[in-house]
C-alpha cells in the first residue's frame, strides 16, 4: 500500500495520470495545423488498416518513451514521467488489441511510419538541443493523435470504438503536455521557439505527404 512504485502504477493506470495536470495552458505552445479534412474520409473507408496501424502507434509510444528513460536516467523527473507514460501507452496497446479482437481482425506486422522517421531527422545530434527535441517531436507526435484519435472518435458508428478513441485522444493531449513540461523544463529559454519550429516543419510534412488510412 505504501509502496511508491505500486502508488505509481495505480495511479497511471487511470487515463491521463500520466500527463501533467499542473500545466494545462502547455498546448497553446505547439501550434498543430488541422489535419486535411480528406484524411478523415480515407481513415474511414479503411478501419481495419488504421486500427492495424494504431496497434502500432501505440507499442511505439511505449518504446519511445522508455528510451528516453534509456538516455537519461539521471532526470529523476523524466524517468517518473516517462515511466508512467509508458505504462499508459501499454494499456492503449491492450485496448486496442481488445478492439482488433472483438472485430475479428488479427493484428498485423508494423508497416513503418515514415511520418515519425522524417520528424526525428529534426532531431539535433549534440546535447541540450537533442534532448529537447526528441521530447518535442514526441509531444508533436501525441499532438497529432490526439487530433486524429479525436476524429475518429467523433466519426466511428461502433459506439464502444467511438468511447475508446474519445479516451485515447483525452490520454494523448495530457501526455503531448507531459513531454512540453519536460521541454520546458529542460530549455526554459529555447523551448517554446523550438516548439513552433517543429509545429510548422510537421505541417509542412503533412502538405507533402500523401493521405493514409493509417493514425499518421
Ligand atoms: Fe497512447
Ligand atoms: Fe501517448
Amino acid at each position: 500500500m505504501g509502496d511508491p512504485l505500486s502508488a505509481t502504477l495505480h495511479v497511471a493506470a487511470h487515463p491521463g495520470d500520466a500527463g501533467a495536470g499542473d500545466v494545462p495552458h502547455l498546448g497553446d505552445a505547439l501550434p498543430l495545423c488541422a489535419s486535411d479534412p480528406r484524411w478523415l474520409a480515407v481513415a474511414l473507408a479503411d478501419l481495419d488498416a488504421v486500427h492495424a496501424d494504431h496497434l502500432h502507434c501505440e507499442r511505439k509510444a511505449a518504446q519511445s518513451a522508455l528510451s528516453l528513460v534509456r538516455s537519461y536516467p539521471e532526470r529523476a523527473d523524466l524517468v517518473l514521467a516517462m515511466a508512467q507514460l509508458a505504462h499508459d501507452e501499454t494499456r492503449h496497446v491492450i485496448q486496442v488489441a481488445r478492439l482488433l479482437s472483438r472485430r475479428g481482425q488479427p493484428a498485423s506486422y508494423d508497416q513503418g511510419d515514415d511520418y515519425a522517421a522524417e520528424l526525428c531527422t529534426h532531431i539535433r545530434g549534440r546535447e541540450p538541443d537533442r534532448l529537447l527535441d526528441r521530447l518535442l517531436v514526441f509531444a508533436v507526435i501525441e499532438g497529432r493523435s490526439a487530433e486524429r484519435l479525436a476524429l475518429l472518435a467523433g466519426a466511428l458508428e461502433d459506439p464502444r470504438a467511438r468511447e475508446l478513441y474519445a479516451s485515447l485522444a483525452d490520454a494523448e493531449v495530457r501526455h503531448r503536455d507531459a513531454f512540453l513540461a519536460l521541454a520546458r523544463d529542460a530549455a526554459p529559454e529555447a523551448w517554446r521557439s523550438r516548439a513552433a519550429e517543429l509545429a510548422a516543419l510537421e505541417a509542412e510534412l503533412l502538405a507533402h505527404r500523401t493521405i493514409l488510412a493509417r493514425v499518421h
